[in-house]
């Protein structure tokens, strides 16, 4: 029996890099997905990937920062699979500055994305959450439900030019500890998983050289590659980590061995700190 069969994943951003990845894994572990991504194209594509391993998704296509996004990706899973038992608050990118050159663009973009948008995602999932777990209780059935927040070593220890994602990822953490207690009672465990350098399109393209398409705006994104080498080089496991191992870390707060684990932060940085 597979760990996950029969449970229903959210997975937001889910079209590429870790998200992408994060869902291939729960699927081959059974678990039906919604995959998000702004990419329509992308997002289908991890619906087909999931689909050729065996299992079921359905794509929801949009910005996690809609309004009604949250809502939207609640009653898609819903409609589609009857329920809602893991979700990943993956979606977002960075959009750095030092803080004199930060705009209130910039300053909110990152807020929305990090911040907001995962919050609106779970209070939309709250009534469904709430009545399932009295039910289960009722039936004297404790049924663990999954929350996985998306951090980053800037929202831990902070990182130079990163103002705004680095405020907002380390807001999703206060997140995720309020979160842990207020639904600790409907046994869902509220968990953060804070990367350090993960190689997707966000660190690997040269400085300046890679640009992403957010919300009708271009971001440029990348490190540079002298930085990247002496980057590696600090990290004792001597190279940055790939979408997959970065997956695994998710994957550890999904699975029923971490029943008893919420309210946490856990770095996954190949041993890396600040
Ligand atoms: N790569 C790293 O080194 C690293 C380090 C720390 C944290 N993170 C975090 O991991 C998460 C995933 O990043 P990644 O490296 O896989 O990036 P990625 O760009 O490879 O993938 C992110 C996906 O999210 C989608 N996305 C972005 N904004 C969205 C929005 N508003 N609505 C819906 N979808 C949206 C993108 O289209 C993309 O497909 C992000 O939250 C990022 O901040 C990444």
């Amino acid at each position: 029996m597979k760990k996950l069969e029969g449970k229903v994943a959210l997975v937001s951003g889910s079209g590429r890099g870790i998200g992408r990845e994060i869902a291939l894994k729960l699927a081959a572990d059974g678990a039906c997905v919604v995959v998000n991504d702004l990419d329509e194209t992308f997002a289908d594509e991890t619906v087909a990937a999931v689909e050729q391993a065996g299992s079921q998704a359905i794509a929801c296509v949009g910005s996690v920062t809609d309004a009604d996004f949250g809502e939207r990706f609640v009653h898609t899973a819903l409609d589609a699979f009857g329920g809602i038992d893991i979700i990943v608050n993956n979606a977002g990118y960075t959009w750095d500055n030092v803080i004199q050159k930060m705009t209130d663009e910039q300053w909110y973009a990152m807020i929305d994305v990090h911040m907001t948008a995962p919050f609106r995602i779970l209070r939309a999932a709250s009534e469904f959450i709430r009545g399932a777990a009295k039910r289960e209780a009722e039936e004297g059935r404790e049924v663990f439900r999954k929350v996985v927040n998306i951090s980053s070593l800037a929202g831990v220890g902070g990182n130079t030019g990163q103002l705004g994602y680095g405020a907002a990822k380390a807001g999703v953490n206060g997140m995720t500890r309020v979160m842990a207690k207020e639904w600790g009672r409907f046994r869902v465990n509220v968990n953060s998983v804070a990367f350090g350098l993960i190689r997707t399109r966000l660190t690997e393209a040269a400085a300046g050289a890679g640009e992403i398409k957010v919300e009708g705006r271009e971001i440029k994104v990348g490190v540079n590659p002298d930085v990247m080498k002496t980057l590696e080089a600090g990290i004792p496991l001597g190279r940055g980590g790939t979408p997959e191992e970065a997956a695994g870390a998710i994957y550890l707060f999904c699975i029923p061995e971490s029943n008893y684990i919420s309210g946490q932060v856990v770095v996954c940085s190949g041993g890396f700190m600040f």
